[in-house]
């Protein structure tokens, strides 16, 4: 990557999303290895985050220009504990940087946790018209193994109330724990369902290196299902939520119609332009053809101190090579695959592409998994590039 300091330029009504990351979380769940520390951020760290958030909003706004903001993303970490007052400044203050059409989609990622629950009707007044609620089960065991600070009927009561409050509600729920098997995936599902969100997240549970879970696993002490099981459940989620009216545009994201798609993720699986503010947060921009990604420091304080200090996060240029290889492993989550015109750079030859004939279909010069290869695109992907 090569470094480059010029602030970005573009068409004024090209596309841009928003990701604003909020880092506490009231427990750190063992599976999870995102960018998090415990805690409510009801501190004086808490604060200083949010005043940097909010400068760190005028700053990229300077350097990317103008732009129509089509999405903001709150995420985390548990963006839910943010205090109401804090979400609508920092709300305020992206659609007053922007130009944010009516139609724009403000989610936020919500724990069904006492504390969050406790302001959803405050989340929904502050403008957020998407609340993605991380129910992970509904089953009170799973949720014990998997350290959640709620219940399967909280996590219910909690997708309920957010069906009052907000026009468009996501469930996140996590398959393929130890001990879990085909019927009891189905029984989460069938919850789901009942509840009648628009949208629902089924995401295989990872076991991440830098995680208790993964530790676990590495010592012995925690056993993942094997893989013949993890397809059953992966083929599971899609005709159970198949029958219900969902359809399953990316590998684990299910959608009933198509307005009903998360607008901002498509923005990452489409290799649209977005920001990113917050510790850790990445961004992405096309300028003058050439693909630009940048990174905050991850480290709070870090993060702190360098919006304090003006120190701008730095625009890198992707080669051309990495730009497209981020597009396809991105773009072939999609049902709909990638334009084939986007992999130009990558030369990839028919020979390549017909050996992975039963996993892969060019359709409409664009190149797409098959349905039940949709579990194995990191595989897909390197293997079409390999030499
Ligand atoms: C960044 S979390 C934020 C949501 C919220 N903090 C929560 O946990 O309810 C977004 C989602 O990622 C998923 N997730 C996190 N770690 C995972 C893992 N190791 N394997 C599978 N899914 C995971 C969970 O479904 C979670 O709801
Ligand atoms: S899964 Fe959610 S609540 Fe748990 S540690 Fe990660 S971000 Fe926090």
């Amino acid at each position: 990557m090569t470094d480059t300091r010029r602030p970005p330029s573009e068409a004024p009504d090209r596309s841009l999303g928003l990701y604003i990351h909020w880092p506490y979380c009231s427990r750190i769940c063992p599976y999870c290895d995102f960018n998090v520390v415990r805690g409510r951020g009801r501190t004086q760290q808490g604060e200083a985050l949010l005043e940097a958030a909010v400068r760190d909003i005028g700053r990229q706004r300077s350097e990317v220009g103008p732009r129509r903001l089509v999405s903001i993303f709150l995420g985390g970490g548990t963006p839910s504990l943010l205090p109401p007052e804090a979400l609508r400044r920092l709300i305020s203050e992206s659609v007053a940087a922007w130009d944010a059409g009516l139609d724009i989609e403000i989610s936020l990622e919500a724990n069904p946790d006492d504390a969050s629950i406790a302001h959803l009707s405050e989340i929904a007044k502050a403008g957020v018209n998407r609340l993605s609620l991380g129910v992970q089960s509904f089953q009170d065991e799973a949720l014990a193994l998997l350290g959640r600070n709620h219940s399967g009927a909280a996590a219910a009561d909690a997708v309920a109330l957010a069906r009052d409050l907000f026009p468009r509600v996501s469930l996140d729920l996590i398959h393929s724990w130890p001990g879990q098997t085909p019927q009891m995936w189905r029984a989460d599902l069938e919850t789901a369902i009942a509840l009648e969100p628009e949208h629902i997240s089924a995401y295989e549970l990872t076991f991440e290196h830098n995680t208790a879970f993964g530790r676990a696993r590495d010592r012995g002490r925690l056993t993942p299902p094997d893989e013949a099981r993890r397809a059953d459940h992966f083929a599971l989620t899609d005709e159970v939520l198949g029958e219900a009216g969902f359809e399953a545009y990316e590998v684990s994201n299910h959608a009933r119609g198509r307005a009903a798609r998360a607008r901002h993720n498509l923005l990452y699986w489409q290799g649209e332009d977005y920001v990113g503010v917050g510790p850790g947060a990445h961004g992405r921009l096309m300028r003058d053809g050439i693909r630009l990604a940048s990174e905050a420091p991850r480290a709070i304080e870090r993060y702190i101190a360098a919006i304090a200090d003006d120190v701008a996060t730095p625009w890198e240029a992707l080669s051309p090579e990495d730009a497209a290889l981020e597009r396809l492993a991105m773009g072939l989550r999609l049902k709909e695959g990638v334009p084939l015109r986007d992999l130009a750079v990558l030369a990839i030859s028919d020979r390549r592409i017909a050996a992975l004939v039963d996993h892969l279909e060019v359709r409409n010069e664009r190149i797409a998994a098959r349905p039940q290869s949709r579990a194995l695109i990191d595989r897909l992907a390197l293997e079409l590039v390999r030499d």
